[in-house]
């Protein structure tokens, strides 16, 4: 009995002493036991960008002042999305609940003309608005973080653009994945650039040390000059040079007219959250919120996490939804689009009317809804600072790349965002997206997106900051990651690794991820007339998640080198 009680009394004191250490640790990195931390957090598609931007916050700057520091960062370390030579969405929400929304697209060129990549006959020449000079869109990107840091940030200009540069001048180490990734990008940056970049080398090997003086010449002009030092002197000459040498259309004063705007965010509601998102030219937004809207009053929860009848309701609201990002969504400075009527719950709910639980409806006989007018590279990351405030941004060069265009002398590539528009009613984009007249190209307009960096608030609380890559896929993505937690009950990792569907009106057929069904499910939703098509992956979603106790949970997609770290 007595040793009974000694062993007892040991196991006392053992069990607090670790409880003191755990407290002593998780006192000084906010870190808790399910690896939730305190104090924020990011979470980005590269380890190396999501140390800039921890380390940005533990030496107090804000989410906006690591957001900059990230996207800058990512611009050096993960060249296929990350980038200057793009442009992108902002989504940021306060501790204290003010929103916001930046849009910092590319825009068309000066020169752009409605049938520029149609040939004589009236035919697209797809592969010109994909790859090569024509394919560029005017760069975003510097002036959308110097917008948002000149409002929000905290900490100097050149303290958060400090970190890129001096990944490009050292050099970073790259990933397995990259090694593989870059080795296999050759023929196509040889192709386009004839010269010298030093993205061109044989041999790619993991954890070497990678520097790019170029890019780090360029981000240092960057740092001392703000805008100035991309969009006008030695980088923009560098950039028409670049034009002009392949037959691009992006001219200086196209370059110097580039503004960023700040637009209102969408807001909407889902059940008891608030959804706060991008507005056009983002078609995203204002999909999520019809695609929400149109499956709020099913039983979600009681159907189960990709049944056949979770699988089948969510399809039938995507196609309906896709058909109307197809003929009422552009750049709403070129183009009426019918936003309140479109996200009215009222008007989802009649959209799912002629949807029948016996068999698939035909794309074919799904139209857009009649609307009145009204008065595969992307890269996303999610960051929550110490006091609470949340920023959501999603930048692209739109395909893995971009355009494969270096700006020669200046170290980046440029997007090939052009693809976006809808270079003829009836020809698909790159992602099988179509578009008509409010998508289509003139001077000066924002083409189409899908991006959706979102942020949701449950009782007037941050809730949760999602977004994702993947072309026509990201909305589907960041929908049913929301519905993952929301209804499905999953935590934030969980919920990002769980596999997805996407389905786009057309081509009529159900994307899956390998493996990503039970066999059962897919023979019975086969025989109401679902095709599906399986894919290796669908997005690259990082999320956080805000719990009930006030911890940052994340969510870092395992299907890249996405990579979370909070503190
Ligand atoms: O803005 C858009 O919708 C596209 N440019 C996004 C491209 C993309 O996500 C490619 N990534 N996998």
């Amino acid at each position: 009995m007595d040793k009974n009680i000694k062993n007892l009394s040991n196991l006392l004191i053992l069990c607090t002493f670790s409880l003191f250490l755990t407290a002593c640790v998780g006192g000084q990195t906010g870190r808790n036991n399910s690896g939730q931390y305190k104090n924020g957090m990011v979470v980005s598609a590269h380890p190396e960008a999501s140390k800039v931007g921890l380390d940005i916050l533990k030496k107090g700057g804000n989410a906006i002042d690591a957001a900059v520091a990230v996207q800058f960062a990512l611009a050096v370390v993960y060249p296929d999305a990350g980038n200057i030579g793009g442009g992108g969405f902002l989504v940021y929400r306060s501790a204290k609940g003010e929103l916001a929304s930046l849009d910092f697209r590319e825009k068309a060129p000066g020169k752009a003309t409605r049938d520029m990549y149609l040939d004589a006959a009236g035919n697209a020449i797809t592969e010109k608005s994909i790859f090569g000079h024509l394919a560029a869109g005017v760069p975003g990107s510097v002036d959308g973080m110097v917008k948002a840091h000149a409002k929000f940030g905290k900490l100097s200009w050149a303290e958060v653009v400090q970190p890129a540069l001096n990944l490009a001048q050292n050099g970073f180490s790259i990933t397995e994945s990259q090694a593989r990734e870059f080795a296999g990008m050759q023929k196509s940056i040889k192709k386009y650039n004839p010269g010298k970049t030093y993205f061109i080398k044989d041999k790619w090997t993991k954890g070497e040390l990678w520097a790019q003086k170029d890019l780090a010449k360029t981000l240092q002009l960057i740092r001392d000059k703000g805008r100035d030092g991309f969009y006008s002197g030695e980088v923009a000459d560098l950039i028409v040079a670049e034009m002009q040498k392949g037959g691009g259309l992006i001219t200086k004063e196209d370059l110097k007219n580039y503004q960023a705007q700040w637009r209102d965010p969408l807001v909407g509601n889902y059940k008891d959250y608030k959804i706060i998102t991008m507005p056009p030219p983002s078609s995203g937004g204002i999909a999520l919120l019809q695609l929400l809207n149109s499956v709020e009053g099913y039983p979600l929860k009681r159907y189960g996490f990709n049944s056949d009848s979770t699988i089948q309701l969510l399809v039938e609201a995507e196609r309906r939804v896709y058909a109307d990002r197809a003929t009422h969504l552009g750049d709403p400075d070129f183009y009426k689009v019918p936003q309140k009527y479109l996200i009215n719950p009222s008007y989802s709910t009649q959209r799912m009317g002629n949807f029948n639980w016996n068999r698939a409806t035909l794309s074919s006989d799904i139209k857009a809804g009649e609307a009145p007018i009204e008065s595969e590279e992307t890269t996303h990351f999610s960051i929550v600072d110490r006091q609470g405030n949340a920023v959501a941004v999603t930048t692209t060069l739109n395909g893995g790349y971009g355009s494969m265009v270096f700006v020669n002398g200046a170290g980046f590539l440029l997007n090939n965002e052009m693809d976006d528009f809808s270079v003829k009613p009836g020809t698909p984009n790159m992602f099988g997206l179509l578009g008509g007249e409010a998508n289509a190209i003139e001077p000066g307009k924002r083409m189409l997106s899908s991006m959706t960096p979102t942020i949701l608030e449950k009782n007037g609380d941050l809730f949760m900051v999602v977004g994702t890559p993947g072309g026509s896929t990201i909305i589907t993505s960041v929908f049913q990651t929301i519905l993952n937690t929301i209804e499905f009950d999953m935590s934030m990792q969980r919920a990002v690794n769980a596999k997805r569907f996407h389905h786009q009106w057309l081509p009529d057929e159900v994307l899956i991820e390998n493996g990503g069904f039970d066999s059962l499910v897919r023979v019975k939703l086969e025989g109401k007339g679902y095709k599906f098509r399986e894919r290796k992956a669908i997005g690259r979603v990082d999320a956080i998640l805000k719990t009930k106790w006030g911890y940052y949970e994340g969510g870092a997609d395992p299907r890249g080198d996405d990579t979370k770290l909070g503190w």
